[in-house]
């Protein structure tokens, strides 16, 4: 356990993240790290957030979570309580979720200023392109944090670069990426991209080893500074290996954990599509059909909220948990089920920190982007990393089977991709140890931190 120091102690850091599991998990873990380096750290969300995200606290750090109300309103249409993406009832919904942050949040975020200890930063989520008007009343550096990867935030860049933004006549309307085999949606991304711009900084949840000629490209076109600190997930060994990572597990780990340790070494799938995908019922039954058909042990994250013919099998209904097999309702400890030698296989749905945590663990992966950059992680891991197999629903029938049994074959291949795998995972661990790439670029984001403050 990292002790904590002073040295930071004049260094006031405030968080506002984007009120998505996965947005507000990789902020929560740099507030920690930025806490244990000695700073005083807020980290703004709403109440329902802030109550799921308090268990998450790291017991030695001293972050103080504020709530800001988010009051239901008739005019955003949404409904009461939807304070995250992933409690919306459906994926709709997220434009006038957006909507609603700014509307809603905006006001008391203002107020909030006066009752805080003045900010030497404010580091606000890529997604909350309006911060930026607030921030600068805080008359604080505003850094951004990037949910993605650096070759993500290019890939983006680019489609405005080749026209691409121009011709999309709707926000949430799916269009074609060159170099992409997906159609892709990404809400609000001219915004996205000039949240970025205009910040005075950018950090990535990525590290130099892993992207460096992308980090470096970002670089040359952008002008910007950019600090790459992460796996994040990683700095905080406490953290990361709770089962109250950003909401309570909803099997206990010591359940999950106790079944892995009867599987052979790399025999078990883990698959999970992150805190808001969902696949639709026939993406359930081939899935369901494919890992029965493979023979090999699997533990699934399923999320409930599919009705009653979600696709899932009646017998993995009646009998979730059988020697072959575990299905986890709602939320599994999926660091912690990762770090198992038992599993052998990650089906993902390509959320940036799930292809993280899989790259730490050094496990291969099967792609299955649902959304959201979510393309273009599956493109980095499958094509320029080399450590998956994309699902490709293009595929003939028996589509997922196919990819499953590539990723968890013995042979040369796949003997290849997982090498990569763990040699990646080495090379992530070594960046966030004492002297590594991403531990130094955390200093230099509080030394950038301490001669900008005012
Ligand atoms: C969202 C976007 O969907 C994604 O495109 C973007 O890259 C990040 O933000 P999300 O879909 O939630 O993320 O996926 P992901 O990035 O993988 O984050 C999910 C987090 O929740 C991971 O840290 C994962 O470990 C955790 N998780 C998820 C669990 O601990 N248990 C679960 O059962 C599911």
């Amino acid at each position: 356990m990292e002790v904590p120091n002073h040295e930071n102690a004049d260094l006031h850091f405030v968080f506002f993240p984007f009120m998505a599991q996965g947005h507000m998990l990789p902020m929560l873990d740099i507030a920690a790290l930025l806490s244990l380096r000695g700073a005083t750290v807020t980290f703004i969300t709403t109440p329902f957030n802030a109550a799921r995200l308090r268990p998450s606290l790291p017991v030695h750090s001293s972050i103080s979570l504020v709530a800001l109300p988010f009051p239901s309103s008739a005019s955003t249409g949404l409904p009461d309580g939807c304070e995250t993406v992933d409690a919306l009832p459906s994926r709709n919904l997220v434009r006038a979720f957006f909507a609603a942050t700014k509307a809603l949040l905006a006001p008391s975020l203002r107020h909030l200023r006066d009752h805080l200890p003045p900010p030497s930063c404010v580091i606000t989520d890529v997604f909350l392109p309006w911060t930026r008007e607030v921030a600068r009343e805080f008359g604080a550096p505003r850094l951004i944090f990037s949910g993605s990867s650096c070759f993500a935030a290019l890939c983006v860049r680019n489609l405005r670069a080749h026209g691409v933004l121009a011709r999309v006549a709707s926000e949430s309307e799916r269009f074609v990426v060159p170099g992409l085999p997906h159609r892709v949606e990404l809400t609000k991304v001219q915004e996205i991209i000039d949240a970025a711009v205009t910040s005075d900084g950018v950090i990535f949840n990525s590290f130099e080893e892993l992207e460096r000629e992308y980090m470096n490209l970002y670089r040359e076109t952008t002008g910007k500074r950019i600090w790459a600190i992460g796996p994040v997930s990683l700095s905080d060994k406490d953290m990361s290996n709770t089962i109250n990572r950003g909401r309570k597990a909803s099997i206990e780990e010591h359940q999950c954990i106790e079944w892995l340790e009867q599987r052979e070494p790399k025999s078990v799938i883990y698959v999970s599509f992150g805190s808001i995908g969902r696949l639709n019922p026939p993406q359930t039954a081939e899935l369901a059909r494919a890992l029965d058909a493979s023979g090999r042990n699997f533990m699934w994250v399923v999320k409930s909220g599919g009705g009653d013919d979600d696709g899932l099998p009646e017998e993995f209904k009646v009998e979730p948990v059988t020697a072959r097999r575990m299905i986890v309702r709602g939320w599994a400890p999926q660091v912690a089920v990762l770090s198992h030698g038992a599993v052998g296989g990650f089906v993902t749905h390509c959320g940036w920190n799930s292809v993280l945590e899989g790259l730490c663990t050094g496990v291969p992966m099967v792609t299955w982007p649902l959304f959201a950059e979510q393309f273009v992680n599956e493109k980095a891991v499958v094509d320029v990393l080399r450590v998956g197999v994309r699902v490709g629903v293009e595929r003939a029938n028996g589509w997922a089977g196919e990819a499953l049994e590539e990723v968890m074959d013995g042979g040369t291949e796949g003997g290849l991709r997982r090498e990569r795998a763990r040699e990646l995972g080495e090379r992530a661990r070594r960046a966030v140890e004492g002297g590594g790439t991403s531990f130094v670029d955390l200093t230099r984001l509080i030394e950038f931190v301490s001669e900008h403050k005012s």
